[in-house]
This record gives C-alpha cells, sequence and structure tokens, in this order.
C-alpha cells in the first residue's frame, strides 16, 4: 500500500525503552554467511511449449537483456533490468508477461459476469461480483495439483475514489460508499494457462468476492466479548466484511489468510476521542466517506465496531459456501498480513507484523498440532479451530543479537484487569497496549514476512520509517539502525529451538538505499541492484528470496529515489549475497503479491495503484495523468492488476 495512510499511522507514544546503540550493519551482514542458501526441492523446468505469445499489453522485454544460465554459478539466471521511469512493466528478455484480472473484470460468478466499463460507469452491484481495487497478497491453490489450472485468490486493499466512480457518480453518497465497499475485500478467480495463454475460468463455481459488506464469524477470545457487541450485531459474533487486506498467507490446511491493516482509517471518531482509541490512530474523521452513509464506520456512535477489524481472517478458497473467520486469538493490530511455519511436531506457527510506525511484529503458536483431511473432512474443515488456541507473543530484538518472545496472555506479567486486560479477549483486542507494556521492540513499519522452512530464518521487511529519531520519537536501536530511514531494511532471526522457541537469534540481511547517496542513512549495503522500501517477500522452491518494493509515488524518481527508478521486484541469492533486478512496474505503482505455480514455471504478481497521484486521489477529469496502464486507452484509467510471468522457453521463473 502506498496510499498515504503510511504518513498517517504513528500513534505509539509509549515509553518502551529504546536500546539507542546503533548496530554495525557489517558486523550483522551476513552472520551467518550463506544461512538461507538450502535448496528446498528442487523442481525441473516445464517442457510445456509456450509458443504463440505475442506483444502484450503493457510490458517490454529489457533490450539486451538474456535469459541465458547465469556466470559464477549464480541461482540468478537472468539479466537484471535496469532502472525505470517507463510506464510500463519491464520483464528481462527471454520472459513474457501478461496482464490478467485487472480491476472491475468480472470474476466468473455464474449468470452475473457485468462487463467492465471504461467510464467506471460499473454499480455497486456489479463490482460486488468483478475484481476489487487496488490488488495485493495473492496465493495459487493448484486444483489437483495442477501447475495449469488453480485458484487465484487475492486481497484489494484500497480504493482509489477518484478513479472509482463513473461519471456523474459521487463518492460521498450511498451508492459510492456501497461501490467503495464492494472495491474492497479478497477475490476468489479460477485460472488456467490454455492456448499457450493464461486466462481466467468463466463462469467458473469457486469464483467468490469478499467485500466490505461480507458476513464473517468471529472465532477465538474476543468472539461474543463485551467489548464486540454492536447494535448490528449484539451477540458479537458476526462481523460485516473485511477491509484494507494487505498482503496474504497460505496455510499448510489450504486455506488462505489475509491481513486487516489500515483499518483505523476507514472509521471517523468525532471530537473526543479516547486513549485506547487514539492508540489504535482513530482519526476524527475517516478518509473516506463511509461513516457518513454506514453508521457502522462512526466510532462516535458505534464505537465497539471499530474493534472488530484489524485481524486476521480465514478464508477456505476450495469451498464456495463456507464462512469466512476472523481469528481474533492472533490478536489485533494492523496486521500487514500472516505467514505460517510448521514445528517439527507439526503445530502451527503464524509470524505477523504490524505495518506502521514504531509497531511490532508478532507471532502465535498453536496448542494443537494440524490435523490432516480424513474421516470425510477436508483439511481445511479439520483445522476450523486451529488458530482459536494457542499462545500468542510479540518480539523483542535486543542489541546483542539475541531476541525474546513475549507472551502476551492475560494474567502473565502486567496484562492484569488492574491495568486494563481483564480477559484475554481484551488481551487480544488490545494488542499494542498490552504489547507497550512488555517493553516490545518498536520497528520500521513491518511489512511481510517469508520463512525459509529448511534454514528455517524467519525473514521480514520493514519497509521505512522517516519519523525514527526526530525529535520527541524513538530513536534508532540495534533492529532499526539508521535515523529519519526512508530506505527501510530486511530483518532475519531464527528460533532457538523450533519455531515455536521464545528466545531467537537476529541479524540482518541487509540494508536498502543507494549507495551514491550523500546522506549515510539512505545508502544502504546492498550487494548488486540497489532499491528502496522493501515490501512483499517470498521465498520460491530453490530458496531465492524475492523482494518487492512499494515507494510512495511522493519519493519515486527524486532526492535519494532519483537513480533507484519505479517500483521493482528482484531476487536475492542468499548463498551469495547478491540482489539482481528482475522486474520494474509502470509510473507511480506499486510491486506486490508474489505467487508461483507447484513446478515453478509460472509467476504471479500484483501491480497495485499504477498512476497513483501523490496526493492520492485522483482527479476525475484527469485519471491518467500519470499512467494510463495497462490499457492505455485515451478514454481509460490506469488498474490495479495481475500480471502472469512465464520464461518463454517453459523453464523455472528466475534460472
Ligand atoms: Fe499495505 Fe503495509 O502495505
Ligand atoms: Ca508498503
Ligand atoms: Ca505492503
Amino acid at each position: 500500500m502506498a496510499k498515504n495512510f503510511d504518513e498517517m499511522e504513528d500513534s505509539n507514544r509509549s515509553g518502551n525503552p529504546s536500546i539507542h546503540e546503533v548496530s554495525d550493519p557489517a558486523r550483522r551482514l551476513w552472520l551467518r554467511g550463506g544461512a538461507g542458501a538450502a535448496v528446498a526441492g528442487w523442481f525441473g523446468p516445464s517442457l510445456a511449449a509456450l509458443g504463440g505469445l505475442g506483444a502484450l499489453a503493457g510490458c517490454a522485454t529489457a533490450p539486451g537483456a538474456s535469459s541465458s544460465a547465469a556466470p559464477g554459478g549464480s541461482r540468478l539466471g537472468f539479466t537484471a533490468v535496469p532502472p525505470s521511469k517507463a510506464d510500463t512493466l519491464v520483464v528481462p528478455e527471454g520472459y513474457v508477461a501478461e496482464v490478467i484480472a485487472p480491476w472491475g473484470e468480472p470474476i466468473g460468478v455464474p449468470g452475473r459476469m457485468p462487463a467492465w466499463r471504461r467510464d467506471a460507469g460499473n454499480s455497486a452491484d456489479e463490482q460486488a461480483v468483478q475484481t476489487g481495487m487496488h490488488h495485493d497478497g495473492m496465493q495459487f491453490y493448484p486444483l489437483e495439483g495442477s501447475s495449469t489450472h488453480g485458484l487465484l485468490v487475492m486481497n484489494h486493499e484500497y480504493t482509489d475514489e477518484g478513479l472509482l466512480h463513473g461519471p456523474g457518480a459521487s463518492a460521498d453518497s450511498p451508492a459510492g460508499v456501497r461501490k467503495s465497499q464492494a472495491s474492497h475485500g479478497v477475490s476468489v478467480i479460477e485460472v488456467e494457462l490454455k492456448d499457450g495463454r493464461w486466462q481466467m475460468v468463466r463462469p467458473s463455481r469457486l469464483a467468490r468476492r469478499f467485500t466490505a459488506f461480507t458476513p464473517f464469524r468471529v472465532s477465538g477470545p474476543a468472539a461474543g466479548h463485551a467489548l464486540m457487541r454492536t447494535a448490528f450485531d449484539p451477540e458479537g459474533r458476526t462481523v460485516l466484511g473485511t477491509l484494507n487486506n494487505c498482503a496474504s498467507g497460505r496455510t499448510p490446511w489450504g486455506t488462505y489468510l489475509s491481513g486487516e491493516e489500515n483499518f483505523a482509517f476507514y472509521f471517523s471518531g468525532g471530537e473526543q476521542t479516547t486513549k485506547d482509541q487514539a492508540r489504535w490512530g482513530l482519526p476524527k474523521k475517516a478518509f473516506y466517506p463511509w461513516p457518513n452513509h454506514d453508521a457502522r464506520f462512526d466510532a462516535s456512535r458505534h464505537p465497539n465496531e471499530f474493534h472488530r477489524f484489524g485481524w486476521v481472517v480465514e478464508i477456505d478458497p476450495m469451498d464456495p459456501t463456507s464462512t469466512p473467520v476472523k481469528r481474533t486469538a492472533l490478536g489485533r493490530a494492523a496486521h500487514e498480513g500472516a505467514w505460517v511455519a510448521v514445528t517439527r511436531d507439526g503445530r502451527a506457527v503464524v509470524y505477523s507484523g504490524e505495518d506502521a510506525r514504531f509497531e511490532y511484529i508478532y507471532k502465535f503458536v498453536s496448542r494443537d498440532r494440524i490435523a490432516p483431511a480424513g474421516n470425510g473432512l477436508t483439511a481445511a474443515q479439520a483445522n476450523r479451530e486451529l488458530l482459536d488456541h494457542g499462545t500468542l507473543y510479540v518480539a523483542r530484538f535486543d542489541a546483542d543479537g539475541t531476541g525474546r518472545w513475549l507472551p502476551l496472555v492475560q494474567g502473565q506479567g502486567p496484562l492484569t484487569a488492574a491495568n486494563g486486560f481483564a480477559d484475554q479477549g481484551e488481551v487480544v483486542m488490545k494488542t499494542r497496549q498490552a504489547s507497550d507494556l512488555l517493553g516490545a521492540t518498536r520497528m520500521d513499519r513491518p511489512e511481510w514476512l517469508a520463512i525459509d522452512s529448511d534454514s528455517r530464518w524467519v525473514y521480514c521487511t520493514l519497509t521505512n520509517n522517516t519519523q525514527r529519531g526526530q525529535p520527541g520519537r524513538p530513536g534508532p536501536d540495534a533492529a532499526n539502525p539508521r535515523a529519519e530511514n526512508a530506505m527501510g531494511q530486511i530483518i532475519r532471526w531464527q528460533e532457538d529451538g523450533d519455531f515455536d522457541g521464545v528466545t531467537m537469534r537476529w541479524n540482518h540481511l541487509l540494508l536498502t538505499g543507494d549507495p551514491a547517496n550523500s546522506r549515510p542513512e539512505a545508502r544502504g549495503n546492498v550487494k548488486g541492484d540497489f532499491f528502496g522500501c522493501p515490501d512483499g517477500l517470498m521465498f520460491d522452491r530453490r530458496g531465492v528470496l524475492w523482494i518487492q518494493t512499494d515507494a510512495h509515488a511522493t519519493q519515486m524518481n527524486k532526492g535519494e529515489f532519483e537513480r533507484i527508478g519505479n517500483n521493482q521486484m528482484l531476487a536475492c541469492d542468499l548463498a551469495t549475497g547478491e540482489v539482481r533486478r528482475f522486474l520494474t512496474g509502470p509510473v507511480n505503482c506499486e510491486i506486490t503479491g508474489a505467487a508461483m505455480t507447484p513446478d515453478q514455471s509460472t509467476l504471479f504478481i500484483n501491480i497495485q495503484h499504477p498512476g497513483e497521484t501523490p496526493s492520492d486521489i485522483s482527479k476525475p477529469d484527469a485519471p491518467q495523468l500519470y499512467s494510463s496502464w495497462p490499457d492505455y486507452q485515451p478514454d481509460g484509467r490506469p488498474r490495479s492488476a495481475t500480471v502472469v510471468i512465464r520464461r518463454r522457453d517453459g523453464g523455472v521463473v528466475g534460472t
């Protein structure tokens, strides 16, 4: 997400001790050498012929590049693309990129497939069965193990109201708010590689949308809690909608986890916000006009509705009749997403960061082991309560390179009724306040995590934090070592024992930035192609770490970002530390949503908010001021979209 939610979310005024010990990046870098270099199960290249691929909308191949095997034994077998300021997507020569499922396409619900209107004139009802706006986290679910047929499940994080509404339509109206709500949430689409191209399968019995008005069941310690009950839901067990869904994870039991990130900005708190509300950044006035036409989002009248967002939601994409669930045991936070590791004895460990300045990193350890499918139940059904029972922790990174997971358990330490935590429901609803009391480490905006299941190192992008070290704000510490951190870093840790360990060792994979910058804090130490603002992360099956970036339109291509170019996707060979630029995106977009087919021959990514204006809201009368990607139609508008990337010879992407 690049909307200026990022700039606003800075509500941690806790007095947590800052370590104030600037780490030595050189010491922390490569502490374990090629720690993450283990090669996970090699999948040989698909031999499927990929002929017949023509020029594709808005995508180009870098001139002079080659996809031959890389020199020097690197596992990165493509030639880097250069930084770009062009309004197109560029991939290495030898690769092809296809746009599918842009915002507004009918997803294929049988009997309800309204065509996209280039003037954005689709109604809210139509939008509710079309792909949402601003695609983000995404996972691929093979159908019967296939690498040519499956489901793509993706988040739609937020809306640009200046692009969303058609001629004569107002965002600040009941219909406008309904359309905005229908554009949020999650899409399930069926896709297939057919006749040489990936395409949506429509109609599909599995096609499904989740929006800001879809009913979700609440489970875990906050279900039915007094602070979850509202005029709309006196039982406190059913919430209408999910929103600001950012990154996503895929569970070993086949479900989809999605984080509700910047939920606070959909609510209006009015003039009299409480201390607890302020800790969550509840604004006086919502960033969207939703409270004007949907009373749920007026927190001055319905304060408990605010407690019903900020959860990790779980969706079973294979069962179109399943009810999605808000898993409150994982804690309420501005969750970027949620990622699952498995302990040696088969329990689930869910890692999650909170993308806001000076907020925290969490993990949840399930009480029970992951159950296999059987007795007439799918794996998803057999694990329908797995994430409701377990222990939630928050991370403290100490200056000596060790760390500790602090239990967020009612009755332990300061988490008592006297301090505002009468039961575990209150602890999970007030995860931030509880973490403040425990002295957790205030991080530089934790975004995605990726787990190397072979080396057992866990990686997390800390995208940036320009407030670090500003007057009155926390200074640098070991884990967040740079003041006015515009560029970000990638931290990693290995638990002592197993993924459920309560102590760890940590270091930085890298600090991002351009080595030519005059300000030392903006230079970084990237070996290879430099970049800024890491966000998306994904391990492929070879153990190559893919990194996606999200610098904001206000920064891109100027100042310290002048040479970095548009947002991009890079690959890091952990054996050598080399980072190589794989693709660059169109103007003012973010690159996000990485997923691959089991045979690794297809990479799916999302291009989010191409053409976003520095002020965030596009002008309805000039929607293409910055970008026309991917349609380039004179009467069109930029659209977030999924892009499918393959090698022309059908080989493994990245080799
Ligand atoms: Fe939605 Fe933190 O990016
Ligand atoms: Ca981001
Ligand atoms: Ca993100």
